[in-house]
């Protein structure tokens, strides 16, 4: 497994839409691999592989936070199929918008369907943490930021600060 770089917004390649995964095979298999290894390394519950820079219709997520009892989750070509009409609201934050947090509305429960790790369709009925987190992830696929919920104002003074900050990481490199 190797730890992957996180892309970070502002960056084109996140506002891809990602494609998707015919079959999965060996090549699909290393990439979930090295999401999880990235995403545990860099203390996430969740990512998509667009976010390393991998435009495939893949994400994966762990929310049970106990390093002891890892509960990794694949979702391959993962499709909503019924929403919630009744909404929850999360403070949220995402390894491609360092340090930045935003409380979001989405629907509070709903069925995914998607093939898993051995490329079996699943389908699986979230709510609470993890029927948002699958609702984020899934939103990268469509090169979706949860920062694009916000108002125009808040967002750009969030990319102002991500871009700050990105120029002198890359002043300390030079
Ligand atoms: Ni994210």
């Amino acid at each position: 497994m190797t730890i992957k770089t996180i892309l970070t917004e502002p960056n084109k390649i996140l506002r891809e839409v990602s494609k998707l995964v015919e079959k999965v095979g060996k090549e699909e298999q290393k990439l979930m691999d090295d999401m999880l290894e990235t995403m545990y390394a860099a203390n996430g519950i969740g990512l998509a592989a667009i976010q390393i820079g991998v435009p495939k219709r893949i994400i994966v997520i762990d929310i049970s936070k106990d390093q002891y009892k890892k509960e990794p989750r694949y979702f391959v070509n993962p499709v909503i199929k019924n929403k919630d009409p009744q909404k929850a609201t999360y403070q949220e934050g995402c390894l491609s918008v360092p340090n930045q947090f935003a409380e979001i509305d989405r629907p509070s429960q709903c069925d995914v369907e998607y093939l898993d790790y051995n490329g079996e369709k699943q389908i699986l009925h979230a709510d609470g943490l993890l029927a948002t987190c699958i609702q984020h992830e899934m939103d990268h696929l469509e090169g979706i930021l949860f920062i694009d919920y916000l108002s125009k104002l808040k967002k750009s003074m969030i990319i102002k600060k991500l871009s700050k900050q990105k120029k002198s990481s890359e002043a300390l490199v030079i």
